[in-house]
């Protein structure tokens, strides 16, 4: 409490109002795979294990792990990571929280209500929540979330407000956006313009949940936007003027096909055209994702030295290893992965990925170290087939 009270203040809330719908980061203790020190990973542990004294009071589910249980083997992890990963994993357990081990809680059921008040970790999500969803929740952190889980309040401000969920930068969208990754270029645009601010779309089509979760990731990692209107999609903006609160926008910005194109250049940086990676689903793939993945790889086998991961919500892929899906990708050579993701999570021995989320390439280029290419989802797979990607 003392947390979330000191935490209001810092933010100038006046008080704290409940909440009924959490996502927390409670499963992965210290990340010893990118060099966390041991001492944060003392202090995680030692915050759940006195959260487990209590259980959780609303709905809660929990983000990502660092690798599923039964995956172990398949990726190199520090001997120390996965023991304090499984104290971890059962800690939460008993506290209550649902281990949906994912970014993507609304793809496995954590689909909050129009209005609901939401405390939830994974900025992608929370941009999804705010503006696809019409939920309310501020970015939090592990220590907030859990805090909230347990005592089922949260201190006020942010997009929490109604003053401040109103859009500043109005972004007239021209170009063509024909495939989700289109929508996540939109979203890198609009994000690194945005800052903080909350925009406006005005002149998409109605977009896909494949097309807003990568307008939502991108959103969050082109800049810090926790909430976008998109013009006649956003439950509490029918229209452009109930987005800006019946005011004028502060700014206007065009996106075009120059600036579609522009948003792809930046996140393409090869120095050559073999690749040795692709990684799809980021935010974790829906089963519709799945199932187009499936159809491209049928019958069909990986270039010799491309490792194909498609990550997955562990609910996500039962669901895919029942349809088919999941044996059709592991014929191929491909690897269907849940409940994390490479670039948070693993040691990946990449030089030169392509990724079909914008969101993987930003991240992936500073945090693995390797060259990038943003491609949509055939161009990624054209490219794990042939073991080469070139600009047309
Ligand atoms: Fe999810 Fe990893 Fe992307 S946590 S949003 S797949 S960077």
């Amino acid at each position: 409490m003392r947390w979330l009270v000191e935490w209001g203040d810092a933010m100038g809330a006046r008080r704290l109002v409940p909440v009924t719908n959490t996502h927390a980061l409670v499963t992965v203790p210290g990340n010893l795979v990118h060099g966390a020190v041991r001492k944060p990973l003392d202090a995680t542990m030692d915050l759940l294990r006195s959260a487990c004294e209590h259980r959780v009071c609303c709905h809660s589910t929990a983000h990502i792990t660092f690798a599923h249980e039964e995956q172990y083997d398949q990726i190199e992890m520090p001997p120390e990571q996965v023991a304090a990963q499984q104290e971890v994993m059962q800690i939460a357990r008993d506290a209550g929280f649902l281990m949906t081990y994912t970014c993507a809680p609304y793809l496995v059921g954590n689909v909050p209500l129009m209005g609901e008040i939401c405390a939830w970790t994974e900025s992608s999500a929370v941009v999804y929540a705010n503006s696809i969803l019409g939920a309310r929740t501020t970015r939090h952190g592990t220590e907030s979330a859990i805090a909230a889980a347990l005592l089922g309040c949260v201190p006020e401000f942010g997009v929490l407000l109604d003053e401040n969920r109103r859009a500043t930068l109005q972004v007239n969208v021209t170009a063509e956006l024909r495939t989700p990754t289109d929508w996540g270029a939109l979203g890198y645009f609009t994000g690194k313009a945005a800052g903080l601010e909350v925009p406006v779309l005005v002149g998409t089509p109605r977009p896909s949940q494949e097309d807003a979760k990568q307008l939502c990731a991108a959103l969050a990692s082109g800049g810090g936007v926790t909430m976008c209107h998109v013009a006649g999609v956003t439950p509490e903006a029918r229209t452009l003027e109930d987005a800006l609160g019946g005011k004028p926008a502060a700014r206007r910005l065009t996106f075009g096909q120059a600036e579609l194109a522009d948003a792809y250049r930046q996140l393409r940086n090869p120095a050559g055209e073999e690749i040795d990676t692709v990684i799809l689903g980021c935010p974790h793939a829906s089963l519709q994702e799945i199932a187009q993945i499936a159809d491209g790889l049928r019958g069909r086998q990986l270039a010799e030295g491309v490792t194909l991961w498609v990550c997955t919500a562990y609910a996500t892929r039962a669901a895919a290893q029942r349809l088919g899906y999941a044996a059709t990708i592991a014929a191929a050579g491909g690897y269907l992965f849940c409940d994390t993701c490479p670039t948070n999570s693993m040691r990946v021995q990449a030089k030169r990925i392509v990724t079909a989320g914008f969101k993987q390439a930003h991240y992936a280029r500073g945090m693995i170290g390797a060259e990038v290419i943003v491609d949509d989802l055939q161009g990624c797979l054209r490219a794990a087939l042939t073991g080469r990607w070139s600009d047309g």
